[in-house]
């Protein structure tokens, strides 16, 4: 049984993995060794297994005893500890969810039912470091894999309505307490169903520019807003998010010549769901009959709603989507432009095929 080093077990993706991982009966595939950087010595979780006490999440020769790492514990505990750990020797293999390593020729990104194939041949090459993907790029490979794979896809534009939960557990905490302040700002006006709508969006328009709303995580108000822009700003005028689109595809696809991917990320005020609307070149003009059954067929988790006005309404939406491992795509029809320009519609959690997931399942994957 390998023995795994779980690191930033406790936070907001670290606890969605841990809960993945009770619910799939993992632990009992593994010995686990529960990391911290802030408690060692401490009695570990029970996550259904005895695993003694906490270990020191910067203790090279405790983590050197693992054959495998698994860490959420973010980007700049990997880029302290990681080198310092191979530079031990150690051969182990570390699987990350930060976005550190991503992009290093030594790395694979793993969303294994996409890209299964290139998991099981960079194992075979000795390939020892798998990093998790970006989840908007992670949910729409899973939305979209089946026109990837068939080589159908000329290019992507993309606008994303990503979640507050892909800051993290503090943006999400900041975004509701807006809602709460705007909320009772109101109070007296909701209460008179006769009260005069503008004077109520108008109190409500003062308190989100007022400068009272907590904005410590966003910068400013997202409530009742957005904010197109999220990461920080490259040189070429794309956000880091937006540069992440093309970069990780074809890193994750391992395509010969770049399929361009770009377009708009913003920020919207849902918790944990990312959604994506996409206008897609294809290479020829196929029915959508077709693309729905390529969509369809190609993993266990996409599902494809038909492009029906109620059917999108309740399940092509993060209120429907929250909390399951189904990646609806939906909104599917040829565009003005032509027969070979598709539109097209999907939701993820971000917390699971976005973050969790795939990293779990890579554990499974390891020889
Ligand atoms: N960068 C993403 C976001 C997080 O801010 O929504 C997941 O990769």
């Amino acid at each position: 049984m390998k023995k795994v080093g779980l690191v930033g077990w406790r936070g907001m993706v670290g606890s969605v993995l841990m809960s993945r991982m009770v619910e799939e009966g993992d632990f009992a595939r593994i010995d686990p060794v529960f990391f911290t950087t802030s408690q060692a010595g401490q009695p570990a979780p029970d996550f259904g297994k005895d695993a003694g006490t906490l270990q020191d999440a910067y203790d090279i020769d405790a983590l050197k005893a693992l054959d495998v790492v698994l860490t959420c514990q973010g980007g700049d505990y990997t880029k302290e500890v990681y080198p310092k750990l191979r530079a031990t020797g150690w051969d182990g293999y570390w699987i990350d969810a930060a976005s550190a390593l991503r992009m290093d020729d030594s790395a694979l990104i793993v969303l294994d039912p996409v890209n299964g194939k290139q998991i099981k041949q960079a194992l075979e090459s000795g390939v020892k470091t798998f990093v998790g993907g970006n989840c908007t790029v992670s949910l729409m490979l899973m939305a979209l894999g089946g026109l990837f794979e068939q080589d159908l896809v000329e290019w992507v534009s993309v606008a994303t309505y990503q979640a507050a939960s892909g800051g993290g557990a503090r943006h999400m905490r900041e975004l509701v307490t807006q809602m709460g302040l705007l909320r009772d700002e109101v109070a007296d006006e909701l209460a008179d169903a006769g009260s005069a709508i503008l004077e109520l969006e108008r109190k409500i328009t003062e308190k989100t520019r007022s400068g009272d709303l907590p904005v410590d995580n966003f910068g400013v108000p997202l409530a009742g807003s957005l904010i197109p822009w999220i990461d920080v700003q490259l040189e070429n005028g794309q956000s880091r998010e937006e540069w992440k689109g093309q970069a990780e595809t074809n890193k994750i696809l391992q395509t010969n010549a770049a399929i361009p991917v770009d377009g708009l990320c913003v920020r919207i005020g849902a918790l944990r769901c990312h959604s994506q609307a996409f206008t897609i070149k294809l290479k020829k003009d196929i029915s959508l009959p077709e693309i729905e059954r390529l969509l369809a067929a190609h993993n266990d988790w996409v599902k494809v709603i038909p492009n029906d006005r109620q059917l999108s309404m309740e399940e092509l939406t993060p209120a429907a989507v929250t909390g399951t491992l189904t990646v609806p795509v939906g909104r599917l029809r040829k565009l003005n432009m032509g027969p070979e320009y598709l539109s097209a519609f999907t939701v993820g959690d971000q917390l699971l095929w976005g973050a969790a997931e795939p990293l779990r399942r890579m554990l499974h994957l390891l020889p």
